[in-house]
């Protein structure tokens, strides 16, 4: 192929690419297949490959890859990002409707935005394509987040043109960057399931994903934005915000459907109340409403103060946010040992819920807070996020309040916490603790673990509480009578479950040492550890020499693997499940972890396209397949996965998420 026609075809498939991109990000209704997208998304990166000095910046190959940074770089606003004065009730957003109309005659109208919790941004395009993105900072100048931003689907790298779409030689797109609520529980899920600290918030959260100093670990957070004005802008003159707002959704922006356009106080107040009442369904946080000046000319006139516009107003609404007092601090041992310090508060009613604990999430954040017992402190609830402690008021002290610290003894059954290093959870490490026996067991019967099928939360509780059950090996001791006395449970569930019960005792060493529910063993890593030991013995004489020596196996969980074993009680439940006559298979021992592995993709995965995927698996020496079999490895789940995670499920495959297979690449 000659060079002048790679590049017609490259730019044709970037177009392409970026209208799906548009449709599916933006629009949120893709037009095409995966596997469409993905054929086309691969003879583009083929065809760069082939022609690398046609490579540009705005190619939608170029989302991820850039080398982390040692610090953020600052870049200088063209126009400064300023803030918006607030308003907290009818009487005051009267007065600022009035002021305007005094200025500006009753013809004048307002643009009623949203506003978001989350992050400002403000996006450099040059002739159409993003070059610069950076965080508010002091208005003045701020941090330089252009490689993390570019990793954002729903930001795009090149503004789309045409007719009446004009592309200015520079513009500034002024937007909020925010984390999805729903996504945001699921990313909080995710972190716990690997005993990392949940973020706060959703804002926190986002905010912290932008400032990462390793675009990849951005492209792994789901980001997403709303764009709601223009700063700087060359060679184009707006009218008007309205003007704005439609001309950032035809560049190609997500901009919310929700604004609208408002005429005098009475149409303004009811947009506010109208969105008050959606705020606790919206799928993100918002904390007010943004009512701007519509006539940009007006703007002008008006002007602004030091800081903020005297066109726009921020009409915020009451705040999730109380004061009150703390307690006590108590210590709840989560079911899978993970210490977890509570506030115990004062009861307090914030947004029509009595709020009476707080999660303080862990020893390291209450240091950094200094959260006493005895403070006042400000509690806020976000959405049905769980509330937490934002700051102690410590102007109120009195000299009464106490220091709190976690205790080196689980409360619950005695046993010495562990704390490994540079992290801040600590846990119980008593595979036996009454607090975790629920949870252990529960973790112990599921389907990708022991797989007994029948022995549900439920059944678990049923057996904890009446004392049938007080040690995990206690449940192959059941009789049919004692299951058969349960609630809910006939004399032939009771048997079937007896029979999941001897079936299960035929395993892998795999499926038994994630069944046991170590900290940082999860499927993965059970399975490498399966892989490289080969028995249960020489995985629980393993020394940290050898368990580190294993790719993929890192000083952590070399260390919470050693702290289990190195627990008397817990080889001990290990010997008695072993004599109950639970049989591991023999394993081959294998060298490489995806040496011969069959991978299977399903969903869309945030921070490679389907062909890096595919690349990075074969160049390890595995297999990338289109179909789930009882052969497959590994299922990777993406974003809003198919039928091919349920026919993992089915057929007992291992999935993954997208995080665990980036460990998986980055240890092998
Ligand atoms: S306009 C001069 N619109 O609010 C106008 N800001 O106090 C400046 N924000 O940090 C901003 N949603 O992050 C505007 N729809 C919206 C907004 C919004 C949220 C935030 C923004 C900024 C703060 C300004």
């Amino acid at each position: 192929m000659s060079k002048k026609e790679a590049r017609e075809q490259i730019e044709q498939l970037r177009e392409e690419i970026r209208d799906h991109n548009y449709r599916y990000y933006v629009l949120d209704e893709p037009a095409i297949s995966d596997a469409e997208y993905d054929r086309m998304f691969r003879q583009l990166e083929e065809l760069e490959a082939q022609f690398p000095d046609l490579v540009t910046a705005d190619s939608p190959t170029q989302r991820v890859g850039a080398p982390p940074r040692e610090e953020l770089g600052t870049v200088t606003h063209r126009v400064p990002m300023l803030s918006l004065q607030s308003v907290y009730s009818e009487e005051e957003m009267r007065h600022f409707v009035e002021t305007v109309i005094a200025e500006a005659g009753e013809d004048v109208t307002f643009v009623a935005e949203p506003k978001y919790d989350g992050l400002a941004v403000s996006l450099t395009y040059e002739d159409g394509s993003l070059t610069v993105a950076a965080t508010r900072g002091d208005g003045t100048t701020g941090e330089d987040i252009t490689d993390n931003v570019r990793t954002i689907r729903a930001v795009p790298l090149k503004l789309m043109s045409g007719e009446g779409t004009p592309l200015p030689e520079v513009v500034e797109v002024r937007g909020e960057i925010y984390i999805p609520l729903a996504a945001f529980r699921e990313l909080n899920r995710r972190r716990e399931a690997r005993g990392e600290p949940a973020f706060a918030n959703p804002r926190n959260a986002a905010a912290g994903s932008v400032r990462q100093l390793d675009s990849n670990i951005t492209a792994s957070r789901p980001l997403n934005i709303y764009a709601y004005g223009v700063g700087a802008v060359s060679g184009y003159e707006f009218s008007s915000e309205g003007e704005v707002l439609e001309m950032l959704t035809r560049w190609g922006f997500r901009v919310d459907e929700r604004n609208a356009l408002c005429r005098g106080a009475a149409e303004c107040l009811d947009f506010y109340r109208r969105l008050a009442e959606q705020r606790e369904q919206l799928p993100y946080e918002i904390d007010g409403v943004v009512f701007k000046v519509n006539e940009l000319a007006m703007q002008g006139q008006m002007g602004t103060r030091t800081r903020s516009p005297r066109w726009a107003v921020a009409y915020k609404f009451p705040a999730y946010r109380e004061t009150t007092r703390i307690n006590d601090i108590i210590v709840s041992v989560g079911r899978m040992g993970a210490l977890t310090p509570v506030a115990l508060l004062e009861p307090v009613e914030i947004g029509g819920a009595t709020v009476q604990r707080a999660s303080l999430h862990n020893q390291d954040e209450i240091d950094r807070k200094d959260i006493r017992i005895g403070d006042a402190v400000i509690i806020e609830r976000a959405g049905d996020v769980i509330p937490y402690v934002v700051k102690a008021i410590s102007e109120q002290r009195t000299g009464d309040e106490r220091k709190f610290r976690i205790p080196d003894a689980c409360p619950v059954c005695g046993t010495e916490v562990l704390r490994a290093e540079d992290e801040p959870v600590v846990h119980c490490p008593n595979i036996d603790c009454p607090a975790q026996l629920q949870g252990r067991i529960a973790h112990f019967a599921s389907r990708r673990a022991m797989d007994i099928e029948g022995l549900g939360e439920k059944i678990v509780a049923q057996l904890v509480e009446s004392g049938l059950v007080e040690h995990l090996p206690d449940i192959y001791d059941l009789t049919v009578q004692q299951l058969a006395s349960l609630e809910r449970m006939a004399q032939k569930s009771a048997q079937n479950l007896l029979d999941a019960l001897e079936a299960s005792k035929q395993t892998t060493l795999a499926r038994f040492l994630y069944s046991l529910s170590i900290v940082h063993v999860g499927e993965y890593v059970a399975r490498l550890l399966a892989d490289h030991f080969g028995t249960l013995p020489a995985v629980e004489q393993a020394s940290c020499d050898e368990l580190v020596a294993v790719e993929g196996i890192g000083p952590q969980i070399a260390e919470s693997v050693l702290n289990f074993f190195g627990e008397e009680r817990n080889r001990q439940i290990v010997g008695d499940l072993i004599d109950r006559g639970i049989e591991i298979e023999q394993q081959e021992i294998t060298a490489d972890a995806l040496v011969g592995r069959t991978f299977v993709f399903t969903g869309t995965l945030d921070s490679f396209t389907r062909e890096q995927a595919t690349e990075q698996v074969e160049r390890r020496g595995g297999r990338v397949t289109s179909s789930v079999s009882s052969r497959t490895d590994y299922v990777i789940i993406g974003e809003e996965p198919g039928s091919k995670y349920q026919q993992a499920q089915e057929l007992g495959v291992t999935t993954i998420a997208e995080e665990e297979f980036r460990e998986l690449l980055g240890n092998s």
